[in-house]
Formats: C-alpha cells, structure tokens, sequence
C-alpha cells in the first residue's frame, strides 16, 4: 500500500506523516509532499525511524512525483484558522490548492482513495468532486471527508465527563465539519445517560472543539496532533480494509445518497475500494432531529458553494 500525505511539511502533515512511519503495516510505503522544500529532509529524518514502511519526500511547485502509484492520497495542504475566523473564513486560500492537487491526482493517480483534511472540509470535498468528474475519473466511493477528529473529540469528552475507559466508547458524529453541521449522537452512546442539559453543552462543546484550539494556540494555528492523530485513524481503517478487512466503520463524509445533503457524513462500512456501503445512522433523537434539520441549509450553502467555485 502506497500513502501519499500531500501538505506533508505543515503541522497536521508531519504529525501524520509520523504516525503513518510507525502504524502502517510493514511494506508499506509513504510519500510526502509540500510546497516548502524542507519536505525532503522531513522525509530523511522520519527515515531514520526504524519500521518497515519506506518514506520518500518531494518538495516545489509539483506533486506529480509523490502521487505516481498512491493507492491512499491524504491532502492536508493549506492554510489554517487564526483566532475569530471559522472554517469558511479559509476557502479563499485553501479552494485553490485543493483544486490543483486534485487536477495532479486526476491524471496521477486516478484510482486512488482520497482523503480531505483541509478545510473548509464541507466545501473542499465539493471541489475535488467536481475537479474529478472534469477530469472524467470521479469515483464516489474513493472520496472522504476526513471527520475522524469530530469522532475522537466526542468520545474523549464523553468518557471524561462520564469517567469511562476511552476505548470503550463509540460517538457517532453525522452532517459536516463546521460548527452547527457538526452533530454527534449522544443518544446512541451505549451505557450513558445524559440531562437536556448536559446534551446541549456536550454537543456545543464538540461542535466549537476546534476553535477551542485555535483560541488556545492564539494565532499560532489550529488542531494539528490531533488532526494527525484522527487521520492516521481513519487511513489505517481504509488500508485495512483496501487489504480485505470486512468489518471496518468509520464516520466519514461522503457522497453516499443521503436523503439531506449531496455529501453528508455518517457511518460508513469500508472496503476495497473505498465505500462499500453507507449505513444507516440510526435513530435520532427529538434534539438531534432538530439539529440535524436546522444544519441542513448551511451544509447545503457550503457544498454549492464548492460546486460553484470549480464551474
Ligand atoms: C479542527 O476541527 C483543524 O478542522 C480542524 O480543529
């Protein structure tokens, strides 16, 4: 299995370029790109990590070189929030870049499983969508949004609140990746019961997570150990399913013919190639109902907007 990481100098990149080193399986390997022209020497260094998952890096205008081969492209590239901006404060950057990655996976590596970090999430995904059908090579099911750090954020704060073992608990989060789009569903954690009370402040808290970080690194970026750390999660799951695991779910955003949205994350059974089934999320809550209902307008206004920026 061939992992390209493309933004792979930045602070989300090289924290997931470490994880990968260590967490592939062996004889794996992984290539790394970034504009900035440390990403050779970022690779040499991770290089000296004694696993066996083999580590190249290519830096400059071009990523054509670290795509050649992927069969899982992870894109992290772009710039990140500072204090008082929210997500879609970034689009006028980061559209761009995703846009042209993507123009380089389309005829690179046009089979491969793609994975998008950069935000804003709900509208990059859009992008490379519309980049790819452009292109001809649009495969629905090869393309994520990377929502995995909704997912650990809610299970980590739920197991402090309620003083459970983190690895026993499982929060599904649905809609988006963006403040409101954001809803996790306490209702379906096993085990637990919640007030009203505690609903609404655990539901705002995960939704503001990721603001929480940028007001707490005041201006010296957003979630980058985490981020890494949810997308190693969510790239180990795809690989161990691309290698014929039968069993693996991650929360993903995908187009996936959800009744609310063209993308909408939910659960997802993973597979060789990529989505193998979107499942079901269950049933809702009379508050997740209203949330889910009241996000709608703005998951659909940054999908469109995505779709427009490509047309
Ligand atoms: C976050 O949620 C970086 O979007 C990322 O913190």
């Amino acid at each position: 299995m061939k992992v390209a990481v493309l933004g792979a100098a930045g602070g989300i990149g090289q924290a997931l370029a470490l994880l990968l080193k260590n967490n592939l399986p062996a004889g794996s390997a992984l290539s790394l790109y970034d504009i900035a022209p440390v990403t050779p020497g970022v690779a040499a260094d991770l290089s000296h990590i004694p696993t066996a998952v083999e580590v190249v890096g290519f830096g400059g205008e071009d990523p054509t070189p670290a795509l050649e081969g992927a069969d899982i492209v992870l894109i992290s590239a772009g710039v990140a929030r500072k204090p008082g901006m929210d997500r879609a404060d970034l689009f006028n950057v980061n559209a761009g870049i995703v846009k042209n990655l993507i123009e380089k996976v389309a005829t690179t590596c046009p089979n491969a499983c793609v994975g998008i970090i950069t935000n804003p999430v709900n509208t990059t995904v859009a992008i490379a969508a519309e980049v790819l059908k452009k292109a001809g090579v649009y495969d629905k099911n090869k393309l994520f949004g990377i929502t995995t750090l909704d997912v650990i954020r809610a299970e980590t704060f739920v197991a402090q609140a309620k003083g459970l073992n983190v690895a026993d608990v499982n929060v599904p989060v649905i809609g988006g990746h963006s403040g409101v789009t954001i809803l996790p569903l306490l209702s379906q954690v096993e085990g637990v019961s919640f007030s009203d009370e505690e609903i609404e402040k655990m539901t705002h808290r995960i939704q503001n997570a990721g603001t929480e970080v940028v007001e707490a690194k005041a201006g010296g970026g957003s979630a980058t150990l985490s981020m890494g750390q949810a997308a190693c999660r969510f790239a180990l799951s795809l690989v161990k399913a691309m290698e014929g695991e039968t069993d693996v779910v991650e929360c993903t955003y995908v187009e996936g013919g959800s009744e609310h949205a063209q993308f909408f994350a939910q659960p997802v059974l993973l597979g060789k190639n990529g989505v193998d089934k979107v499942l079901p999320y269950g049933e809702l809550s009379a508050f997740e109902e209203k949330a889910m209902n009241e996000m709608l307008d703005t998951l659909k206004g940054d999908i469109d907007k995505g779709i427009e920026f490509v047309k």
